[in-house]
C-alpha cells in the first residue's frame, strides 16, 4: 500500500557520525524484518508510521486549497474525531501539551491553583498544569496498569485543588467512575491526557465520557499522526467559544474568514495563545481516521502474540492485560525486567537489533521537579518500581508477526531463559 518518494527513508540508529559519515536507512518499502537490512539497522525498529499514497494525495488537495491554516480541512478533521468519540465538539491543537494547557484555562485554573496528577507520565502532562500557572501534585498510581490510584487522590486535595488530570497510561483507560465520584465530591474538574488513547474504552466510556475535556496527541509515534497535533475534546458547549478564541491569539476572525469573506477589522477579545491545527496536519490525519479500528485490531494481534510468548518467562512482567468491560488502545506494550537489571536488558537487546523505550521514568524524579518542588526517591513508590524495570517493545501495525517473533528470541536470549 506504502508508495514512499524515492527519497523517503526513515532514518535508523547508526545513523553516522563524524568519523563513519554513511548514512544509512531502512528500506523504505518495510513489510517486515525480512526487508529490513540487518547489517546497519535495528532488526525491529521502535516505530514506523503506515502513513502513504492516500495522505500523499490528501495533503495534495489541501496544498492546492488557497487556505493553509485553520479551515475547512481542520473543520472535517474536528468532525470526524468528534463523531468516532461520540462526543459534541472537537477543537484540533498544535499538539496535546497545547490542548491540556487550553484546557486547564478555559476551566479556570490557574494561579495558586494545584491539579492531582499521576508522575508515570510524559513530562508534558506536568508541564501544562505549570504552563497554566498551577502546581502539578503527584499521587501513585496502581501497581497494574501504572494510572493514577483514586483511591489515594482524596488524600491529596488541598483548599487549593481544582481539578484531577488522570493520564490513559499505554492506552488503557483510568477508573473513570471513581474518578468522577471524587472529583464530585470536592466540585473539582477532570482533564483527561488520553494521549495513548484514542480507542480505549471503560465498558460505554470513552475519552471526554466522564472528564470536562479530553486531550489527544498526533505526535509522530502515537496511533494516528501528523509528526506534531493535537486535539481536545468536550461535551460542554460553553466552553466552545472561549476555547476557540483561547487557541488563536484571543482574535475574534480566524485567517480563514478573512481569506473567504475579505478583511474585516477583529479584536482580541482575550487572552490567547497560538494553539491552531493548520489544514496540512489535518489532511495527513483525516484518512487515518477509517484505518483507526484496522490498526488496533492489528495491535491487538500483535499484543496476543507478544502474550504468548512471554507467559512462560520469570524475567518479564506483563503490564497490558485484557480485561473484562475494557477496551484497551494498545498504543504501547510495556514489559517490566525482574531477570536482569533494566537498563542491561535495554543495551543487551539494542546490540540484538531490537529498538525499544521507556515510558516512562517518574516525573518527580527529573531534575527539574525534584528541584523545583522537592521532591525524592521515595515519594511514590509505585511509580518509580515501574519507572525502574519498565521497558516499552515495539508495536505498530505494519509489524509482521516475524517482527514479534525475532523480539521475543531476543528477550529470550537476553534473559538466559
Ligand atoms: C501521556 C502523554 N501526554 C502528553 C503528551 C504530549 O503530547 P504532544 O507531544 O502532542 O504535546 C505525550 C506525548 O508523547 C504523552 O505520551
Amino acid at each position: 500500500m506504502v508508495d514512499f518518494d524515492a527519497d523517503f527513508h526513515p532514518p535508523c540508529r547508526n545513523a553516522g557520525n563524524a568519523t563513519n559519515p554513511g548514512i544509512r536507512y531502512y528500506s523504505p518499502a518495510h513489510k517486515g524484518a525480512a526487508r529490513v537490512s540487518r547489517a546497519s539497522s535495528f532488526k525491529v525498529p521502535f516505530f514506523l508510521h503506515d502513513l502513504g499514497q492516500e495522505e500523499i494525495d490528501s495533503v495534495s488537495a489541501a496544498l492546492r486549497h488557497p487556505v493553509l491554516t485553520t479551515g475547512e480541512t481542520v473543520a472535517r478533521f474536528e468532525a470526524s474525531l468528534a463523531e468516532y468519540l461520540g462526543c459534541r465538539h472537537v477543537l484540533a491543537t498544535t499538539s496535546c501539551t497545547g490542548a491540556l494547557h487550553l484546557s486547564l484555562l478555559a476551566l479556570g485554573i490557574g494561579s495558586g491553583d494545584e491539579v492531582i496528577t499521576t508522575p508515570m507520565t510524559f513530562i508534558a502532562t506536568s508541564t501544562a498544569i505549570i504552563e497554566a500557572g498551577a502546581r502539578p501534585v503527584f499521587v501513585d498510581v496502581e501497581p497494574a496498569t501504572g494510572n493514577l490510584d483514586p483511591a489515594r487522590v482524596a488524600g491529596a486535595i488541598t483548599p487549593r485543588t481544582r481539578a484531577i488530570l488522570p493520564v490513559h497510561l499505554y492506552g488503557r483507560m483510568c477508573d473513570m467512575p471513581a474518578l468522577a465520584d471524587v472529583a464530585r465530591q470536592h466540585g473539582l474538574a477532570i482533564i483527561e491526557d488520553a494521549a495513548h488513547c484514542l480507542e480505549g474504552r471503560l465498558g460505554d466510556i470513552r475519552p471526554a465520557g466522564l472528564g470536562n475535556t479530553a486531550c489527544f496527541s498526533f505526535y509522530a509515534t502515537k496511533n494516528i499522526t501528523c509528526g506534531e497535533g493535537g486535539a481536545l475534546a468536550f461535551n460542554d458547549s460553553d466552553l466552545l467559544a472561549p476555547l476557540k478564541l483561547l487557541r488563536l491569539h484571543g482574535m475574534t476572525r480566524t485567517g480563514a474568514e478573512r481569506a473567504q469573506l475579505g478583511y474585516q477589522h477583529w479584536d482580541m477579545a482575550s487572552m490567547g495563545w497560538k494553539y491552531n491545527m493548520s489544514n496540512i496536519e489535518a489532511a495527513i490525519l483525516l484518512p487515518q481516521m477509517n484505518r483507526l479500528e484496522h490498526n488496533l485490531a492489528r495491535r491487538l494481534e500483535l499484543v496476543a502474540r507478544y502474550r504468548a510468548g512471554l507467559s512462560d518467562l520469570t524475567g518479564v512482567r506483563m503490564m497490558v492485560h485484557p480485561a473484562e468491560g475494557t477496551r484497551h488502545a494498545c498504543h504501547l506494550f510495556p514489559i517490566l525486567i525482574d531477570g536482569m537489571p533494566r537498563d542491561d536488558f535495554i543495551a543487551a537487546l539494542h546490540d540484538e537489533g531490537i529498538s525499544v523505550m521507556v515510558n516512562y521514568r517518574p516525573v518527580h524524579l527529573t531534575h527539574y521537579f525534584a528541584n523545583t518542588y522537592s521532591y525524592q526517591r521515595g515519594d511514590f513508590p509505585i511509580a518509580e518500581a515501574i519507572g525502574d524495570r519498565v521497558v516499552s517493545l515495539p508495536l505498530y501495525p505494519r509489524m509482521a508477526d516475524a517482527d514479534v517473533d525475532l523480539v521475543l528470541a531476543a528477550i529470550r536470549k537476553c534473559l538466559g531463559e
